[in-house]
């Protein structure tokens, strides 16, 4: 038995892989185009683990998907891989759309391929399993309910509205093909590995370098977020015990403003590596919002809870502190994200292999 994880080298992806083979034997074939958000230092603890098979590949290479799945004929695909930075979608948006629309649409198609071409056993046990955010669903205002697996897709970011695409692709194919699938939409996720472009880790590397620590518009805008961790457990848990077609919501049931945000990893910083210069707070300053920020997003988990029993392990207090230690222990980590030298990593390691 073997798992296809795609995206297996950025945030989540890495988590999920360093968890699954920290409770299982389940090898992993781990492939990953390492863009700038992917980083096989990530991987470091698996080097030279027969069960960790890395494939420095793209999702929309069809060739070489047909290759992998005949090779090592996974029961599950676990599809992490996407441009993932709402920001940079702003920007560009072309490459969200080449890896979350087209990607993914490939991705799919060499799935069903694959999974046409089962029989008996495998082909009732394979699954496909689109991870997916819950940034779809659109904005709330204050006080509406939070999102339950109907709420109507409503994605504002290029970001949002590639995931969104993606997601609908995914449910077709299973209402078309009948390709066996799983989709769990999660609220932002925050723990080690984190790329310094996303809030938290900004954050962090910001205050301990003693830069500004830029909030968009007045700061008000409110996330459900969620340790890392927990995100892998409901994933593994779908994976195990999910209904093929059906969406699961995740999330921590823990909403909070970005200020609060900031000002909370501020106060925890000035408790563990107090700063000669002051409280880090001082460092805090408004910047213009995003284009179409959204306002607020909260998840409604409770269909994953009841039908799953899945619970996050963490709150937020375990889980920020837990963050903000690890980045403090692992300046090395940092460095070479932010120096980019962490692709050197690739020749390092696998050139000769
Ligand atoms: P990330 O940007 O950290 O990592 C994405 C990974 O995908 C990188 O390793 C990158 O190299 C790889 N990748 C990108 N394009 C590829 C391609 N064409 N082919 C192969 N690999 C490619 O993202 P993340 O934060 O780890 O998010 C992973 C998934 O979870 C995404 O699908 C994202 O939409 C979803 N998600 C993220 C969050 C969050 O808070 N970060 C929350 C909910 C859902
Ligand atoms: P981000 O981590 O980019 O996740 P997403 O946009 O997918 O929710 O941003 C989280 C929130 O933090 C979002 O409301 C935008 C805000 N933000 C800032 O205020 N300043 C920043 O420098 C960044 C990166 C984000």
């Amino acid at each position: 038995m073997t798992l296809l994880v795609t995206g297996g080298a950025g945030f989540i992806g890495s988590n999920f892989v360093l968890d699954w083979l920290a409770q299982s034997e389940e090898p992993v074939v781990n492939l990953d185009a390492l863009t700038y958000a992917g980083n096989l230092g990530n991987l470091a603890a698996l080097r030279g683990d027969p069960r960790h098979v890395f494939v420095h590949g793209d999702i929309g290479d069809r060739p070489l998907l047909d290759r992998l799945l005949a090779e090592h004929r996974p029961r599950a695909i676990l599809h992490f891989a996407a441009e993932s930075h709402v920001d940079r979608s702003i920007h560009g948006p072309g490459a969200f759309i080449k890896t979350n629309v087209e990607g993914t649409f490939t991705l799919l198609e060499a799935a069903r391929a694959h999974w046409t071409a089962l029989d008996g056993d495998a082909k009732a046990a394979f699954r496909f399993h689109h991870v997916s955010t819950d940034e779809v669903y659109g904005s709330l205002v204050p006080g509406a309910p939070a999102f339950t697996e109907t709420h109507p897709y409503e994605p504002n970011s290029p970001y949002s509205a590639s995931k969104a695409a993606s997601d609908h692709l995914v449910r077709a194919w299973h209402h078309t093909y009948g390709l066996p699938v799983l989709t769990t939409n999660c609220s932002n996720n925050y723990g080690p590995y984190h790329f310094p472009e996303k809030l938290i880790p900004l954050m962090i590397v910001n205050a301990l370098a003693g830069k500004p620590l830029p909030i968009y518009g007045d700061g008000q805008q409110v996330r459900d977020w969620l340790y890392v961790g927990d995100h892998c457990s409901a994933i593994r848990a779908v994976l195990a015990r999910g209904r093929v077609g059906e969406t699961y919501n995740v999330g921590g049931w823990n909403e909070q403003a970005n200020r609060d945000i900031v000002q909370r990893i501020c106060a925890l910083l000035d408790e563990l590596r107090p700063s000669a210069a002051g409280p880090y707070a001082r460092l805090i300053t408004h910047v213009t919002d995003r284009p179409g920020h959204d306002r607020r997003y909260a998840i409604d988990a409770r269909k994953i809870e009841r039908e799953l029993g899945w619970r996050p392990a963490e709150t937020f207090e375990t889980g920020i502190r837990k963050t903000v230690r690890w980045y403090l222990d692992h300046a090395d980590w940092v460095a070479t994200v932010q120096s980019g030298g962490y692709r050197d990593w690739l020749a390092t390691n696998y050139s000769a292999r």
